[in-house]
């Protein structure tokens, strides 16, 4: 499929997909999810791409919403589906079993900050700026904003971001949670990068399972989400990962991972 509005970067074992519309702010029509979600799908199922960087283009959006000129004239119908692709698309990028780390340069509100809540984990620039401003168009979120800010920050301070459309800065997304660590602009994609090389230099197997095992046990009950664990903790001792990882502990040698 040829990009028309992102950007899918190679970088040896790393992916970056730069969403880019710079006309738009970065702003989400069907064009770009249905891009989204080819180019998600691909680096899932790339073996030689072990994790995910997702960016805006340009210095000043991450994403500024679904786009409102391509929604503006929805039938009920045509906006459920719409709706109902960004959720399938979000949910594809939650899914997949590398890590994904969202990169935020710029504004990420609306289906934004929905498509930086479906990544594993956030990193911001100092510039950023995030909320989820639907009540303000007088409609809800529809990619998965009122169910994932809840789960992220806790149902009070989701629930004051999603009444008020208030936007937050950086720095306050920082302190309830909802981002990981801040940084200048120009230090965003080396920090990120630079995270991205310490998880790289794991064993990836491990690191897929935790993913998995965190993402499934957060929406079960403790005792079955323990059980989960349990399953993925014994998978690791089929791994030459798990022979290398401790043999290199107590050989005290860095391991060299090879992810079987
Ligand atoms: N959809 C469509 N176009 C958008 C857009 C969006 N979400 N956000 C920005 N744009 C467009 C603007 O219309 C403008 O286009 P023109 O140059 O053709 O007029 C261009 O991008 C630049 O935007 P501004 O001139 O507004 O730039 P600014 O710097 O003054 O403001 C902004 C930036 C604060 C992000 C402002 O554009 C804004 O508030 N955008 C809308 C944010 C929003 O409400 N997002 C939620 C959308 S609804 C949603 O996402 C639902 C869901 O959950 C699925």
């Amino acid at each position: 499929m040829a990009y028309e509005n992102i950007i899918l970067e190679r970088e040896e074992k790393l992916a970056v997909l730069y969403i880019n519309r710079p006309k738009a702010m970065n702003a989400l029509n069907k064009d770009t999810l249905l891009e989204i979600k080819d180019a998600v799908t691909a680096v899932n199922e790339d073996p030689a791409v072990e994790l995910l960087i997702i960016t805006g283009s340009g210095d000043k959006s991450f994403v500024a919403g679904a786009d409102i000129a391509f929604m503006q004239n929805l039938s009920a119908m045509e906006a459920r589906e719409f709706g109902a692709l960004g959720q399938k698309v979000f949910r594809l990028i939650e899914a997949v079993e590398k890590p994904v780390i969202a990169a935020v340069n710029g504004f990420a509100l609306g289906g934004g900050c929905e498509l930086a809540m479906c990544c594993d984990f956030r990193i911001a620039a100092s510039n950023a700026k995030f909320g989820q401003p639907e009540v303000g168009l007088g409609i809800t979120p529809g990619f998965g904003g009122t169910q994932r800010l809840p789960r992220l920050v806790g149902p009070g301070m989701a629930k004051q971001l999603l009444y008020t459309a208030d936007v937050i800065n950086a720095d306050e997304a920082f302190r309830i949670g909802l981002v990981n660590k801040v940084v200048q602009p120009e230090e965003l994609l080396p920090e990120v990068k630079k995270i991205a090389g310490r998880i790289l230099s794991k064993g990836q197997l491990a690191v897929r399972l935790s993913k998995a095992a965190a993402n499934e046990g957060m929406q079960t009950d403790i005792d079955r989400a323990m059980s989960i664990e349990a399953d993925a903790f014994g998978l690791c001792f089929a791994t030459q990962d798990q022979k290398e990882g401790m043999t290199a502990f107590l050989e005290k040698r860095k391991a060299n991972f090879i992810s079987k």
